[in-house]
């Protein structure tokens, strides 16, 4: 049988993962080929709604990327290696930037569900979780993650959605553990700690990426206030209704992000 990968490999530099709801990104793309992750291991079969699970070589106006759409999270119960295994493939298939998409809830009044945020870090909550995945395969203990998000890859995502006419707000993203929602309490703790948004993926991929020596940034759509901002209820269907709508936008600024490369 034919190596599935085969057409991905050097195809691209810039890879992009897509979180809950936004794999309508790939409808603003030209799809060469895809291939279901499960006949891609170690990838994860995604559990979530929203997380389709396929690896697609996309062409945003004659430049290429590679769309990872969907992806598992560490709440799923699966070896750390595995749920970020997306990254290690990324880079062995020539990938040397990541652009890494999310859904998150606000823990500040002054960012508003269907804002984007442009994360410059993370805090990780809660450390069970952390040394959990800090122990696991290649990615060992000790190691210093700062800067965890490239500062150069930041900005020119920065400059992309300038350019395709969406405003990005500066931030810090809380890492939760999940699978539930944060309780008020810890939503108020985590901005009381500095951070602006939470979401419950990121952090992984992105240690992972930092150990694999690839630059990685973070674009999160606000789908939902936390419980910390507002007291209605969350529902996974508030996420994934602002994620279809982001996903339009998403292909405008990887689009743009594309073209910056191939200027470079
Ligand atoms: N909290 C954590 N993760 C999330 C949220 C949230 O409110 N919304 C989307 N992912």
């Amino acid at each position: 049988m034919s190596d599935p990968l085969g057409p991905f490999a050097g195809a691209a530099s810039v890879a992009v993962v897509l979180g809950s709801g936004l794999a309508g990104l790939c409808d603003g793309a030209r799809i060469a080929y895809r291939v279901p992750y499960r006949d891609l291991p170690p990838l994860l079969e995604p559990a979530v709604e929203g997380h389709p699970g396929f690896l697609a070589l996309a062409d945003f106006g004659g430049r290429p990327a590679l769309l990872f759409a969907g992806r598992s999270h560490l709440y799923e119960g699966q070896d750390p290696a595995r749920v970020t295994a997306a990254v290690s493939l990324a880079a062995d298939l020539g990938c040397t930037e990541l652009v890494l998409t999310n859904a998150a809830g606000s823990l500040t009044a002054g960012i508003r569900p269907g804002a984007w945020l442009l994360p410059e870090d993370v805090i990780a909550f809660p450390a069970r979780r952390i040394s959990r995945f800090a122990s696991a395969g290649r990615l060992s203990g000790g190691a210093r993650l700062s800067p965890l998000i490239a500062p150069r890859l930041r900005e020119s995502l920065r400059r992309a959605a300038r350019e395709a006419g969406t405003a990005v707000e500066d931030g810090v993203l809380a890492w939760m553990s999940g699978p539930c929602f944060e309780t008020a309490a810890e939503a108020r703790a985590a901005a009381a700690a500095g951070a602006h948004a939470a979401t419950m993926s990121v952090y992984p991929e992105l240690v992972a990426a930092r150990f694999r020596g690839i630059d990685a940034a973070v674009l999160s759509l606000i789908t939902n206030d936390t419980a910390g901002v507002s007291r209605g209820s969350i529902d996974h269907a508030d996420v994934m209704k602002r994620g279809a709508e982001g996903g339009r936008r998403l292909a405008a600024i990887i689009g743009r992000l594309l073209a910056s490369r191939g200027d470079a």
